[in-house]
């Protein structure tokens, strides 16, 4: 792994060159981690673009140790008092006066810290996204990590659907879907799992509460594990009980809508694109003169990695064009508020001439 990290920095200095910067200061825990391997949550890591001095990472006492074990060919700087006053007299110290920052990632408080420390010896420049766009082009070793993480929420969703009956609460199924992540490796979950029955289905995001299942409901479970550092994401709809017509015309309308989104991600098209090709299926359905697409509220789908939340966005009007490495998620749904919500959610991986689907779960409607 190590030559994986080193080859990462390698790529890093060559982009450094090309915008000119001398030094790239990284704040994020998963862009430091891409590039060095530690995984403590405290630190700073300044890329150089000179190829003998490479990177050093400013962190405090409770990780130097750690950070000299997990990371090769990284000097460790054990800061003395609080990081970002020490993080800036480092720089202030070192060689190269252009430094990028990344905008998205320091907050005010940080970089005026920055600045105070560092005085006229640094010329800071923005930099956004430079290790956020080498993040998305995932490396074999990174599609064989996401490959096992989405199988393994797979898993753990076939067996929260077989907890699904009347009388259960959904932090019970919530707490048993985190449990059983963690019987199969993962490190843990890389959200905080969504569970919601009946008319809370109709909340995107509805986080598990006491409520307790009752017949003739919808189900939304939303899960990911984080397997070897990387993210899942899976969304499947169930129904207990016996669905009408008008629930299973919606559940149609979505999975047709996902399954022409799926169609649509390949190498060269946009991720507007794909966003748009859910949203034209769900126009087609037509609900009380209305177009489901208006009961669909959120982007079709995100990039998911190191992070679950990550580049590229897959949602209206993006640019940005699908290329191979890219894995994103697609999850078109419908929410009715006061009735309910059916959302399905898949991974997807890009190639150059298919596209993979990493997650493996019956997306059939199922009655339970
Ligand atoms: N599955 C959670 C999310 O995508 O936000
Ligand atoms: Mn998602």
């Amino acid at each position: 792994m190590n030559n994986v990290f080193a080859h990462r920095r390698r790529q890093l200095q060559a982009r450094l060159a090309e915008e000119k910067l001398d030094r790239l200061l990284i704040t994020h825990p998963a862009d430091w981690y891409y590039l060095t391997g530690f995984t403590g949550d405290s630190g700073a890591l300044v890329i150089s673009r000179e190829a003998g001095k490479g990177a050093a990472l400013v962190t405090d006492g409770r990780f130097v140790a750690q950070a000299g074990n997990e990371t090769n060919g990284v000097k460790i700087v054990q800061q003395g008092g609080a990081l970002y006053p020490a993080v800036g007299k480092f720089l202030a110290a070192g060689r190269g006066r252009r430094v990028g920052f990344d905008s998205g990632q320091l907050t005010v408080a940080q970089h005026s810290e920055l600045l105070h420390a560092t005085g006229k010896r640094v010329a800071w420049h923005r930099a956004s996204g430079l290790v956020a766009g080498m993040r998305m082009r995932k490396e074999p070793v990174e599609l064989a990590a996401m490959r096992r993480a989405a199988l393994l929420a797979g898993e753990v969703m076939e067996a929260a659907a077989r907890m699904l009956k009347p009388g259960i609460r959904e932090f019970e199924v919530a707490a048993e879907i985190e449990y059983q992540m963690k019987q199969r490796g993962a490190s843990g979950a890389a959200f905080e799992t969504i569970v919601a029955f009946g008319e809370r289905s109709a909340l995107p995001h509805a986080l598990a509460t006491g409520k307790r299942l009752r017949k003739n409901a919808l189900v939304v479970l939303d899960l990911g594990a984080i397997l070897a550092h990387y993210c899942s994401d899976i969304t499947r709809t169930y129904f207990v009980g016996r669905a009408s017509s008008r629930v299973r015309g919606w559940y149609r309308a979505v999975l047709e809508a996902q399954t022409a989104a799926i169609a649509a991600v390949k190498s060269g098209a946009s991720c507007g694109e794909v966003d748009a090709a859910a949203r034209n299926v769900l126009a087609g359905h037509r609900l009380d003169g209305y177009g489901l697409d208006r009961y669909f509220v959120h982007s079709t789908g995100h990039g998911l990695g190191l992070e679950v939340h990550e580049d590229p966005r897959v949602a209206r009007g993006q640019r940005k064009v699908l290329e191979p490495g890219n894995v994103i998620t697609i999850e078109p749904g419908v929410y009715f508020p006061g009735v309910g919500g059916i959302r399905i959610e898949d991974d997807v991986a890009v190639h150059e001439n298919r596209t993979e689907v990493l997650t493996r779960v019956s997306r059939d409607f199922t009655e339970i």
